[in-house]
């Protein structure tokens, strides 16, 4: 039985450990995409390869819109040099894949364009400390973790510019601003923590849409 008593009790308060423990939960669970279970089974054929990076442009050419977006419109004291630093560093990227890629002639997938044109798309309704953690520990930190995937799978002999150059960044990209995420309060972690499972929930839904569409016939 439910007593008044009970529901009145107030929720320990969230602190960074909270936080940083939801994050290491999100990264955990996204090794278990189907993507990266059917690069390690070596369903990635050249084919699929084309076809995975095909879709993968829209998810990069989003990017870089929102890296944009993040550091044009940032005028807070600590992270402005941040997200300028990391816009200068991304620069240029969708361009490098597009080069690199072999061209096929595909429909563009609508929901690969409605999940990547979420994230420019936060930049306008976030605070920068939420964009910080879309951006830098949502997806950068997943990266990572599509490219331990996708490198073996899909540029074993490390040809790639663009995989080459993200593998280097990546590592460092994800903890930028850390610093920043420290003593804020219980409001503000539950805050962060809600964007941060969406962004994840986000970029689960588009790596399973990507598998899906570069395995299709
Ligand atoms: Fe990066």
């Amino acid at each position: 039985m439910i007593t008044t008593q009970h529901t009145l009790k107030a929720s320990p308060a969230l602190t960074r450990f909270d936080f940083f423990n939801r994050l290491k939960e999100l990264k955990d669970d996204f090794h278990n995409n189907i993507l990266f279970k059917a690069m390690v089974n070596g369903e990635f054929t050249p084919a699929a390869r084309d076809k995975f990076l095909f879709h993968h442009q829209f998810f990069s050419d989003q990017f870089q819109r929102l890296i944009m977006l993040r550091s044009a419109m940032c005028t807070h004291p600590q992270l402005e040099d941040i997200f300028y630093g990391h816009l200068v560093e991304e620069l240029g990227h969708h361009k490098m894949l597009e080069a690199e890629r072999n061209k096929i002639s595909l429909k563009k997938d609508i929901i690969i364009e409605a999940l990547t044109m979420w994230f420019p798309y936060q930049m306008f309704s976030t605070s920068p400390l939420e964009q910080l953690v879309i951006v830098n520990c949502g997806v950068e930190t997943a990266a990572l973790i599509i490219y331990h995937y996708a490198i073996p799978a899909l540029d074993p002999e490390k040809k790639s510019e663009f995989f080459r150059i993200h593998e280097i960044h990546d590592g460092y990209h994800q903890t930028m601003g850390h610093d920043l995420l420290k003593n804020l309060t219980s409001q503000e972690y539950e805050r962060l923590i809600a964007i941060l499972e969406d962004t994840w929930a986000i970029l689960n839904t588009l790596m399973a849409r990507l598998c899906t569409l570069s395995l299709a016939d």
